[in-house]
């Protein structure tokens, strides 16, 4: 079974068993098979890089819905579905007028998927309007709900990648968004610019999710286009005195502070300094616009885009002695 269609990528990838579940009754049912030695639960397919021929059943998570679960005069929390768009879900959130995921417009994925990697953008994370997720745990297929405080959530990063790796399978998340009152989230540079250029004075949350989609359509390629799983890699976070020798020798870079003792630097620039930017090797290439994003011009390999991968990493090593690490869920 062909995986092409089911990861932005893009890559044409096999699954030796392929299911859709369009409920949690049969997401329990085929969790509790024993047929299979290997199972992988496969969502939005955008935060995926797949190898080539892989023995495994793929389940594709389906599961449809959202509803409104309680409401006060100035907030609502709305239940989602694990196989609902990202970017549908947050359009209809503002339909509503309902604030708080407006600057996370345009992401590509699911609901279901999001929560795995805390997914953000121009100064919002998912865990900012995070109530709970409701999953299936593998282990007996008994339908749990997490907190907030259970799924550890931190950059790019949650209890789903760490202890809880494999062990639950997403089917809805719970937002608690804002129904008037709005928290605007304007600080990020690139949204301030886009206001100014649109002569916006006091933004609405349609305006930052205007703008975010503006910002983000001249910067990242759309993988209906051109195959791509956003940020290959995540941005490292450094030490202090790692990060003091760095800007000695580097003055010019973007930094962001974390912590009295971290600091975060984007590896964009860094791939950009090691000339990576635009380049394209055979049909595996780094984005001309985002040296973060690795793309598929038609038929890389996932061995292809792993190999670039490497050699990025090793190139931003030796000129920067700092290690950058793969963002991407890699499936061997
Ligand atoms: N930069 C370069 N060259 C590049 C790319 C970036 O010099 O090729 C510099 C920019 O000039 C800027 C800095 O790096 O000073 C930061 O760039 P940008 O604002 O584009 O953000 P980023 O750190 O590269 C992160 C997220 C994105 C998210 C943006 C906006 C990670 C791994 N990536 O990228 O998320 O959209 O911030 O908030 O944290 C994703 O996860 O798939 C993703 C696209």
């Amino acid at each position: 079974f062909s995986l092409k269609n089911y990861n932005t990528f893009g890559i044409d990838a096999t699954a030796r068993f392929f299911v859709e579940v369009r409920s949690i009754e049969e997401l329990q049912d085929i969790l509790a098979n024993q047929d299979y030695d290997r199972k992988i639960i496969i969502g939005g397919g955008s935060n995926m890089l797949l190898s080539d021929n892989i023995e495994a059943l793929f389940i594709h998570v389906d599961l449809k819905g959202k509803k409104i679960v309680s409401e006060s005069a100035d907030s609502v929390q709305v239940k989602v579905m694990a196989g609902e768009n990202w970017h549908d879900m947050v359009m209809w959130a503002l339909d509503h007028n309902f604030g708080g995921l407006e600057n996370m417009s345009l992401i590509p994925g699911n609901t279901g998927t999001a929560p795995i990697q805390n997914i953000g953008a121009y100064g919002v994370e998912l865990k900012d309007c995070f109530v709970s997720c409701e999953a299936v745990r593998v282990a007996d297929q008994e339908l749990v709900t997490l907190t907030k405080e259970e799924c550890k959530f931190g950059y790019r990063d949650s209890f789903f990648k760490n202890e809880g790796k494999d062990q639950f399978v997403i089917t809805s998340v719970t937002f608690s968004l804002t129904k008037k009152e709005h928290k605007i989230n304007s600080g990020y540079g690139a949204i301030e610019q886009q206001l100014e250029k649109e002569a916006i004075s006091n933004p609405t949350i349609k305006d930052i999710s205007n703008a975010v989609i503006a910002i983000r359509q001249s910067k990242l390629p759309d993988p209906k286009v051109l195959g791509n799983s956003g940020s290959f890699f995540k941005n490292p976070i450094v030490e202090k005195e790692i990060f003091e020798k760095f800007v000695i020798k580097n003055p010019n870079a973007p930094f962001y502070k974390v912590s009295d003792d971290y600091y975060k630097i984007p590896a964009g620039w860094l791939i950009e300094q090691c000339g990576f930017k635009g380049k394209r090797f055979g049909d595996a290439g780094v984005h001309k616009n985002q040296a973060l994003v690795l793309v598929n011009y038609d038929t890389a390999t996932g061995k292809d885009i792993l190999d670039l991968a490497a050699n990025i990493i090793d190139a931003v090593k030796t000129k920067f002695n700092i290690e950058i690490s793969p963002e991407v869920n890699l499936i061997k």
